[in-house]
């Protein structure tokens, strides 16, 4: 298990089940401390290399153009790149300008790099200055449930987070699982029987579909 100090130096990474290390910051919607930014909300954080960048441009695009479905989920977005509070804004603007898409979410300014190195962001061997594109799904309790990286040059699949994240939460919910390519209105996985009784009444249950007894899926 690391310690904070492994956290801090970026040494080691937060992994899944996970509490998300807490921290301060100063964001594009002002000053924020993680530990009591949304409450009782879902967080979906993010790391982008640099502002006024294509690729980066594109993604949090995605982000700003598709925030109404994040808010339908009760999730705040919070971005996050090893840029000052002046680039943030001026990318925003310049964003906004050229495109009429407004970044609508509080963006860190990690100049110093605190953040990213506490959430494994910065990885050296892909750049020793710029963040990787990191995703982190944290549910209300501050959990970390999943995890993205993405080299420095390849965009993001929003369906695909707005899928995991809408996965997760179905998940939670009902207590099942999501088989391959699970999308909202399949049918979802039910947890194996733990009795012969379990067994026995999951064998003679025709309303699930079946494989057999350890893989049952049925419909929400
Ligand atoms: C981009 O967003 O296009 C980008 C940023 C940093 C390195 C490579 C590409």
């Amino acid at each position: 298990m690391e310690t904070n100090l492994e956290l801090q130096q970026g040494t080691s990474m937060p992994r899944i089940g996970d509490t998300a290390p807490d921290f301060e910051a100063l964001t594009t919607k002002g000053k924020i401390k993680f530990s009591d930014f949304a409450k009782d909300k879902w967080v979906v954080m993010f790391s982008h290399p640099a502002d006024f960048t294509p690729v980066c441009t594109t993604e949090l695009s995605g982000f700003a153009t598709r925030k109404s479905e994040f808010d339908a989920l009760n999730t705040e977005l919070l971005g996050l790149s090893i840029d000052s509070i002046h680039s943030h804004m001026g990318w925003v603007q310049n964003v906004r300008e050229n495109t009429g898409v407004y970044f609508d979410f509080p963006i860190i300014a990690d100049i110093d790099m605190k953040v990213a190195k506490l959430y494994g962001m910065l990885q050296p061997n892909e750049s020793e200055t710029a963040a990787v594109r990191a995703v982190f799904f944290i549910d209300p309790s501050k959990k970390i449930r999943l995890i993205m990286y993405y080299p420095l040059n390849i965009g993001r699949n929003m369906d695909e987070i707005l899928r995991v994240l809408e996965a997760l939460q179905i998940s939670d919910e009902h207590k099942v699982s999501m088989p391959l390519d699970w999308k909202k209105g399949d049918k979802v996985i039910v947890g194996p029987p733990k009795t012969l009784d379990e067994l026995n009444a999951r064998l003679a249950d025709d309303s699930l579909e079946k494989v057999d007894f350890y893989l049952a899926k049925k419909h929400l």
